[in-house]
């Protein structure tokens, strides 16, 4: 089942004309140049296997129909000078002078990437990029300038990745620009050195591996311990199906608080258990698991523990019986998220409620928890039903309306540039 990504390098078919246009437009006005060419890369959104990632666990996401855009241009001063088209602010950093330290707010994702790229730091989970990026400044290579201008329609704060859909679309953009030829998967790592060492968000390497190995009607099956990955068929049209996410607006951070005490519970766990990581452990295990840890930490391991069986039985019964079949497993996994691992908050789980009695197929949060969205899993024909029972019960509970949309599994990051 598992194949190689590395060829793939489709023009990419999600720029219009009108959108290329406008984009290299604003480049020309904000940078005073003409781009070299315009690279993008999507959000995702996890079907199964939360907090999996970094206990090398199995995670199951798709890439959608929502990317982040980076117009790039050539600049021979060795300055770095970003735009974006959410702020009004001009970024410009000597890339010789380029460190962790004086990055902050938006630009720090790109120029994250850019400083992974030149310096490569290590993982924190300590582990080393799985192919080393050429021509770093060490090596006496001079890296030349750029201009960047960024565009998404990922939405920001969603749990939908829009962080990693920046540092994915920037990071194909410079390796085509510095010829540095790393593979999509190393590119995921710089992705992930960005978002650990410049934004300073302990997070796996799940949603840059979405973003970068996506393929359309699919979801990436990704064994977070061998890295092996495999594109697993949705079926959803064929099926008359589709995922509706629900946004709650309730925003999170990862950079803080919750997250990053999961990831400590989890280590925790597999410390006292003597396993290199909770992915070492079976339901098989449980028993001996209760006598060994405290309550709290006991729940956390088990919901890690359960997780990778569902995301497993997932691929499994998408393979032998379609999207129709795994609405228990994902029904499951928000209960063990709500319970055992405690990241869900009111309006996830309403809305996951909500999904459920009206019909859906299945439900659950999804992404790494404490606000964000939820997906539920329905046909075509009982969206509206779904939507409309949504709005009412959060309207009735005086929570903020939540933005309800479908996501389309799309391709990821396009490994060429349009050129312009
Ligand atoms: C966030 C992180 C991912 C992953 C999920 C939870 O999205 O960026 O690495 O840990 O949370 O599954």
């Amino acid at each position: 089942m598992s194949e190689s990504y590395e060829t793939s390098g489709a023009m990419d078919a999600t720029l219009s004309p009108e959108l290329a246009a406008e984009l290299t437009a604003e480049f020309t006005r904000r940078h005073e140049s003409e781009p070299l060419g315009i690279w993008s890369a999507p959000g995702r959104v996890n079907l199964i296997g939360e907090h999996t990632d970094y206990n090398s666990g199995f995670v199951l996401p798709f890439a959608i129909d929502r990317r982040a855009y980076v117009v790039l241009g050539w600049r021979d001063d060795g300055l770095a000078r970003v735009t974006s088209t959410f702020s009004d602010e001009v970024v410009e950093v000597s890339l010789a002078e380029l460190t962790p330290e004086v990055l902050e707010g938006w630009s720090a994702y790109p120029l994250g990437v850019a400083w992974a790229l030149l310096a490569r730091g290590t993982l924190a989970d300590g582990r080393e990029p799985a192919v080393p990026p050429v021509g770093t400044s060490a090596a006496g290579l001079e890296p030349r300038g750029f201009a960047l201008h960024i565009h998404s329609d990922v939405p920001i704060g969603a749990g939908l990745s829009s962080s990693a859909a920046i540092e994915c679309a920037t990071a194909v953009a410079l390796n085509e620009y510095w010829v540095l030829g790393n593979s999509q998967k190393a590119l995921a790592r710089i992705g992930q050195i960005a978002e650990n060492q410049v934004v300073g968000a302990p997070t796996g390497i799940m949603d840059q591996s979405a973003s970068m190995l996506g393929r359309r009607d699919s979801a990436v099956f990704l064994d977070c311990r061998s890295m092996e990955t495999s594109s697993v068929a949705l079926g959803l049209a064929a099926h008359d199906d589709e995922i509706l996410v629900i946004d709650t607006k309730v925003s999170h951070d990862h950079a803080t608080g919750g997250y990053a005490a999961r990831r400590a519970s989890c280590e925790l766990a597999a410390r006292v258990m003597k396993v290199d990581s909770l992915r070492e452990l079976t339901p098989a295990d449980l028993p001996r698991m209760r006598e060994a840890l405290d309550d709290e930490t006991f729940r956390r391991a088990r919901h890690i523990i359960t997780e990778n069986d569902r995301v497993e039985e997932t691929v499994r019964l998408l393979g032998a019986e379609g999207p129709q079949a795994i609405g228990g497993l994902l029904d499951a996994s928000h209960v063990s998220m709500r319970d055992d691992f405690e990241i869900s908050v009111p309006q996830l789980d309403l809305a996951v409620e909500v999904a459920q009695r009206l019909g859906a197929i299945g439900a659950r949060m999804t992404g790494g928890g404490f606000g964000g969205s939820a997906l539920a899993l329905v046909s075509r024909a009982r969206r509206p039903l779904l939507e409309a029972g949504i709005l009412e019960a959060f309207a009735l509970h005086q929570f903020e309306k939540p933005d309800l949309f479908v996501v389309q599994p799309s391709d990821g990051a396009t490994m060429k540039g349009e050129p312009r």
